[in-house]
C-alpha cells in the first residue's frame, strides 16, 4: 500500500515535470489568490541596502513570505540564509511558490573580477562569457538564482560615475558584451545547479544622464536611442536574458519605469522577450517626484500597466495592487500576465522541481574562491590592463633591477583594486600591487614604500618620505587614481582630474629625475595631460579586482605583454565631454583655416587618448588594406583584407579594428561606427593577412522614416589599431 503510494506520488511529480513550463504556469496560476498573485510581484532587500530608504511593510519579511506576499529577495545570500527564508516559502506559505534572490553579482561574487569596463578593455567576448561563467558558479553556490547584472548602459559621459558598470561607448562592442555576459551567466541551461538568470539594466537611456549627473533627465531622439542606446539591450534578449531592470531616467518626459512605449511595445511586442521585467530600486515611487503619478497608487496603476512586473522596494504594488484589481483600475490580465513572467522564470531556475538545489553548503565551501576561479581573475584581469604610453620602451622592467619604490596612495591598497559593486569582495583577498612586486620578484629586488599622499586629501606633509624613497631606488612605480568608491552610482564627478593632491605629489616625484611609470588605477577616464605630457609610461589599470597587484605585475615585468584597447575615450579636459569617437560631422566640421567651425578655441577637439587605443611592447604595422568588390547590392557582401605585421621585439596580440561610414544617408550617419574586430597573437616579424566580411547588418541603421533598412551610396573602410591611426577604402552600395 504504501509502495502503491510512493508510485503515485512520484508518478504525480514526473507527470507534472512533463508538462509543459506553460502549463505549469497555468495550473500555479489558477490556483492563485489575488493576494498571492501580487506577492510575486514584490520584491524587498532582506539585507542590506542598496538604494535609498524607502517604506517599508510594518511585518517582519518571514510573515510576507509564510502568507504569500512576496516573491523575491534582494541582498539576501549564503546558503543559510537563503534555505532558512525558502523553508518558510514552501512550508508555510500555501501554494509552495519558491522564491528568488537576487544580488548585484556586478563583477564577482567573493572572488572579485576586474569591473565591467575594464574587461570591456580585453576585446575579447569569450573571455568575458568565461568570466561571468565563474561568477555565476561561485554566486549560485551561494544560494543566489539571479544577479543584476549586466550592466549594458552607452555611457559617453566619464563624469557620470556608473560607467565603470559598462562596457564604455560604442554600440557594437557593448552588444558583444552585453550577450557575453547573458551567455556566461545563464549558461546553457538555467536549470544547472551553477548558472544564474541575468538581468539587463538599466532599462534604458540611464547612461545619457544630462551633465553626467546621477539619476538626471535624459533626452534624445527615438532614432539616436535605438541605433545607440538599445542595441545592447537587443543583443542581450537575443541572447536569451531571462530579466531586464527598468531604469530611474526619464526620456522625453517619461521615467522608463512606467513607459509603456519601452517595456511593452519595444521589448515585448518587438522583440518578443517573455521574461520579466524588475523596476530599480524604488523606480516605480519616484514616478512621484518625476512628475509623472500623483501617488504611490497611482504610480502602481502607470508601473504594471507599462510593463513592469516587479516593484523593487517601493511597495507601490504590495499596497494598491489588489486594491487596484478589485476598483477595475488595473485589468486581471495585465496582472495575471506579469504573475506568469515572474513565474516563468522561476520554473526555467528549475525552483519548482528543487527550491533548494542552490543551498548547498558543501558545494559552496568547495566553490568560493576555488583556486580556478582565482586563476580565471587573474587572468582577465592582465588582459584588460591598457598599456597608454612606454616612451623609449621603458616597460617591460627587467627583473634584475637592484632596487624598486612602489608608492602612492593606490600602491598597496587591498580595498580600493576590489572596485565598486564588489559583492562579497574582501580587501583581505586583494593582492595589492606592492603584495604581487614581491611575489614576482621574492627579495632578489629591494622594494621600498611609501604612500605619499591619499587619493582625495589635501595634506601633502608625507611628500617628503615619498621623494626620499624614490631618490633611493632605480625606478618609480607611481601608483594614483581614484579611490573605490568615487566613480559607482551617485558618484558623478564635475572634474576629471586626479583627486585631491595626487598631480602635485606625481609631479614632486617626477622632480627626483627617476624613471616613472604611472599605474593609473580609477573606473571612468581621467583628464591626465601634465602626466600624459611628461611621464614616460603610464598603465591604465581600473579596478582589477583581487588579482590586481598580480596581474600588474605580470604585465610591468613582460611576463604578460598588454593588449587592453580602450572601450571609452579619454578627454583632454572635462570640457569637451560627452566626447565619442562615433560623432556626427556637423555641418561645419573643425578645420583650421576657417574660424566659424566646430571647435573650441581655446583647446584641442581630438581626445588624449582616443576609442581602441592601447600600446603593446611590440609595434604592429599595418598595410595592404583591400576590398574584394567596390560595389555590391544591398543583399551583397564584401571581404576587407588587411596585413598586420608585429614589427617590434616581442610576441604581442592585436586588436584589429574595423569602421564604416556611410557618407551619405537620408539621416546623417556617425563618422566611424566600429563594425568587426578581431584578436590576433604575432610572433616578431610575423605578419598575418586578416579577413573581415562585411554582411548587410553591418550597413543598416534607421532611416528617415524609422525603417531599419541599408540605403544606396558610398561608404568607407576603415581599418586599423585604434578608431583615429587607420587606413581607409571606398565602396558603394547599389539598389
Ligand atoms: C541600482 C541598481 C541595483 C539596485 C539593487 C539600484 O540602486 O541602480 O543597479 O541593481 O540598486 O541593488
Amino acid at each position: 500500500m504504501k509502495n502503491l503510494f510512493i508510485i503515485l506520488c512520484l508518478s504525480t511529480i514526473v507527470f507534472a515535470q512533463n508538462k509543459s513550463i506553460e502549463e505549469r504556469i497555468d495550473s500555479v496560476l489558477s490556483k492563485m489568490t489575488l493576494e498571492e498573485k501580487v506577492g510575486q510581484l514584490v520584491q524587498y532587500s532582506g539585507g542590506f541596502d542598496t538604494g535609498t530608504q524607502t517604506a517599508r511593510p510594518s511585518e517582519a519579511h518571514e510573515k510576507l513570505i509564510s502568507k504569500g506576499k512576496v516573491g523575491s529577495f534582494l541582498n539576501v545570500f549564503g546558503t543559510e540564509s537563503t534555505r532558512r527564508l525558502q523553508k518558510i516559502a514552501l512550508e508555510e506559505s500555501r501554494l509552495k511558490i519558491p522564491l528568488i534572490f537576487g544580488l548585484d553579482v556586478i563583477h564577482g561574487f567573493r572572488a572579485t573580477f576586474p569591473v565591467p569596463l575594464a574587461e570591456s578593455c580585453t576585446w575579447d567576448p569569450q573571455l568575458v562569457q568565461m568570466s561571468a561563467r565563474w561568477q555565476a558558479t561561485e554566486a549560485a553556490s551561494t544560494g543566489l538564482h539571479w544577479t543584476f547584472n549586466p550592466m549594458v548602459d552607452i555611457a559617453r559621459d566619464p563624469r557620470w560615475g556608473r560607467i565603470v558598470e559598462g562596457s564604455g561607448e560604442d554600440p557594437y562592442l557593448g552588444s558583444l558584451m552585453a550577450a557575453a555576459r547573458v551567455k556566461g551567466y545563464q549558461g546553457d541551461n538555467l536549470s544547472a545547479d551553477n548558472t544564474i538568470v541575468a538581468c539587463a539594466k538599466h532599462f534604458a537611456g540611464y547612461g545619457g544622464a544630462e551633465g553626467g549627473r546621477d539619476y538626471n533627465t535624459v533626452d534624445m531622439s527615438e532614432r539616436t536611442f535605438r541605433d545607440v542606446y538599445l542595441k545592447p539591450f537587443h543583443a542581450a534578449v537575443e541572447a536569451g536574458v531571462g530579466t531586464l531592470m527598468s531604469s530611474f531616467n526619464e526620456i522625453g518626459g517619461v521615467p522608463q519605469s512606467g513607459s509603456k512605449f519601452l517595456l511593452t511595445d519595444i521589448l515585448r511586442k518587438e522583440w518578443g522577450f517573455d521574461g520579466f521585467v524588475v523596476s530599480d530600486w524604488n523606480s516605480v515611487g519616484e514616478l512621484i517626484p518625476h512628475g509623472f503619478a500623483k501617488d504611490l497608487k497611482d504610480a502602481a496603476i502607470l508601473g504594471i500597466n507599462a510593463g513592469v512586473d516587479m516593484d523593487m522596494e517601493a511597495s507601490a504594488y504590495f499596497n494598491f495592487l489588489a486594491d487596484l484589481i478589485n476598483q477595475g483600475k488595473v485589468s486581471k490580465n495585465v496582472l495575471d500576465e506579469s504573475v506568469k513572467r515572474v513565474l516563468r522564470i522561476k520554473f526555467r531556475l528549475g525552483l519548482f522541481d528543487d527550491p533548494y538545489k542552490y543551498c548547498n553548503s558543501e558545494l559552496e565551501k568547495k566553490t568560493i574562491l576555488n583556486k580556478e576561479i582565482v586563476n580565471a581573475s587573474r587572468e582577465v584581469a592582465k588582459k584588460s590592463i591598457v598599456l597608454l604610453k612606454n616612451e623609449k620602451n621603458l616597460l617591460p622592467l627587467n627583473k634584475n633591477l637592484k632596487s624598486i619604490a612602489v608608492i602612492g596612495p593606490l600602491a598597496n591598497s587591498k580595498d580600493d583594486p576590489l572596485g565598486p559593486w564588489a559583492a562579497q569582495g574582501r580587501a583581505e583577498d586583494v593582492v595589492s600591487v606592492v603584495e604581487g612586486l614581491k611575489n614576482k620578484l621574492g627579495n632578489s629586488v629591494e622594494i621600498h614604500y611609501e604612500e605619499g599622499c591619499k587619493v582625495n586629501d589635501p595634506s601633502k606633509n608625507d611628500f617628503a618620505k615619498a621623494v626620499e624613497v624614490a631618490q633611493k631606488s632605480e625606478i618609480v612605480i607611481l601608483c594614483v587614481g581614484e579611490s573605490r568608491g568615487m566613480s559607482a552610482e551617485a558618484r558623478s564627478r564635475a572634474y576629471l582630474d586626479l583627486p585631491g593632491v595626487q598631480e602635485d605629489f606625481v609631479k614632486e616625484i617626477y622632480k627626483t629625475g627617476k624613471p616613472i611609470v604611472v599605474v593609473l588605477m580609477n573606473g571612468r577616464p581621467l583628464t591626465i595631460n601634465w602626466i600624459s605630457e611628461n611621464i614616460p609610461a603610464i598603465l591604465e589599470t581600473w579596478f582589477l579586482g583581487i588579482q590586481s597587484g598580480n596581474a600588474i605585475a605580470d604585465v610591468l615585468f613582460g611576463d604578460y605583454n598588454p593588449s587592453g584597447k580602450l572601450t571609452t575615450t579619454f578627454p583632454r579636459y572635462v570640457g569637451q565631454v560627452p566626447l565619442y569617437y562615433n560623432h556626427k560631422n556637423t555641418g561645419r566640421p573643425h578645420n583650421k583655416n576657417d574660424f566659424y567651425t566646430s571647435y573650441y578655441f581655446d583647446i584641442d577637439n581630438s581626445p588624449l587618448y582616443p576609442f581602441g587605443y592601447g600600446l603593446s611592447y611590440t609595434t604592429f604595422e599595418y598595410s595592404n588594406l583591400s576590398l574584394s568588390s567596390d560595389r555590391i547590392k544591398k543583399d551583397g557582401t564584401i571581404t576587407v583584407t588587411v596585413n598586420v605585421k608585429n614589427s617590434g621585439k616581442y610576441e604581442g596580440e592585436e586588436i584589429v579594428q574595423l569602421y564604416i561610414r556611410d557618407l551619405v544617408g537620408s539621416v546623417t550617419r556617425p563618422v566611424k561606427e566600429l563594425k568587426d574586430f578581431k584578436k590576433i597573437l604575432l610572433k616578431p616579424h610575423e605578419t598575418k593577412t586578416v579577413h573581415f566580411l562585411i554582411t548587410p547588418d553591418k550597413l543598416m541603421f534607421y532611416d528617415i522614416n524609422m525603417n531599419y533598412t541599408i540605403e544606396a551610396g558610398d561608404f568607407k573602410v576603415f581599418v586599423g589599431k585604434n578608431s583615429v591611426d587607420v587606413l581607409e577604402a571606398s565602396f558603394s552600395v547599389i539598389d
